[in-house]
């Protein structure tokens, strides 16, 4: 059988083509798996706008759940008599003009997420100088006890650092498997993590309602 040697040329092509191909599925497949639906985050103004309370709720979310407790906050404080704007942190351009400012962030591996970290950090000289109160969404809130509570407010010990708020608040979250991606939802299986809405909607009103006479009367 004759022996077909192969030329520098066809070496490179062939394997050029395998790497390319390599390449190409290793990064479907990496997309594919980092794949998570997006997701709407609301922003809306609650509010008498001629009321001398203007309080901002800024907010970091990566499934919404979170966008939703921020909404729910604003509406309350609304009804107690503020003009509020509730958005997500990244639409935030402008501090000034408001009385108050709540900051809040949902849990990922024990962090607030990093947008929400680094708001605090870049604005913390404007943000001493108003009230500012701090919550925090998360799964180990599904279960309120003093143990968890302690454990959910370590979570925060290195924004608390760079600014102690007036006022901090912990709620329970919401996992839905299907807005996770591959990895994220393959991670949090992996450490027992449960799915389910457990958001508390009484507390989290009652809580915005005390905060904001504690810190905005
Ligand atoms: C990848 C991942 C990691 C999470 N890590 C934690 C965690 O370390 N501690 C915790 O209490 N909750 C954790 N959670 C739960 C979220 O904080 C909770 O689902 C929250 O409601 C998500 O807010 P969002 O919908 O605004 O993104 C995690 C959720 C996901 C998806």
């Amino acid at each position: 059988m004759p022996t077909r040697t192969l030329s520098r040329r066809d070496f490179l092509k062939t394997t050029g083509l395998a790497l390319g191909t390599g390449v190409v599925a290793c990064s479907g497949l990496t997309a594919l798996a980092t794949y998570r639906p997006s997701v709407a985050l609301p922003e809306s103004t609650f509010g008498d706008q001629d009321t001398a309370k203007k309080v901002l709720i800024a907010y970091a979310s990566k499934c919404g759940s979170t966008g939703e407790v921020a909404t729910a906050i604003g509406k309350t404080l609304a009804q107690n008599g503020a003009h509020v704007d509730v958005m997500p942190l990244k639409e935030v351009t402008d501090l000034s003009g408001y009385q108050a400012v709540f900051v809040g962030s949902a849990i990922r591996v024990g962090k607030w997420l990093r947008e929400a970290a680094d708001f605090v950090n870049e604005n913390r000289a404007i943000l001493q100088r108003v009230p500012t109160a701090y919550f925090t969404v998360c799964m180990t809130m599904a279960e309120d006890t003093p143990a968890n509570r302690d454990r959910a407010a370590g979570f925060i010990d290195p924004v608390r650092t760079v600014l102690a708020p007036a006022a901090e608040g912990y709620f329970a979250g919401k996992v839905d498997f299907k807005r996770l991606s591959f990895v994220e939802s393959t991670m949090l299986k992996a450490k027992g993590g449960i799915e389910g809405d457990f958001r508390n909607w009484d507390k989290i009103k009652n809580w915005a309602q005390s905060t904001y006479a504690q810190i905005c009367a």
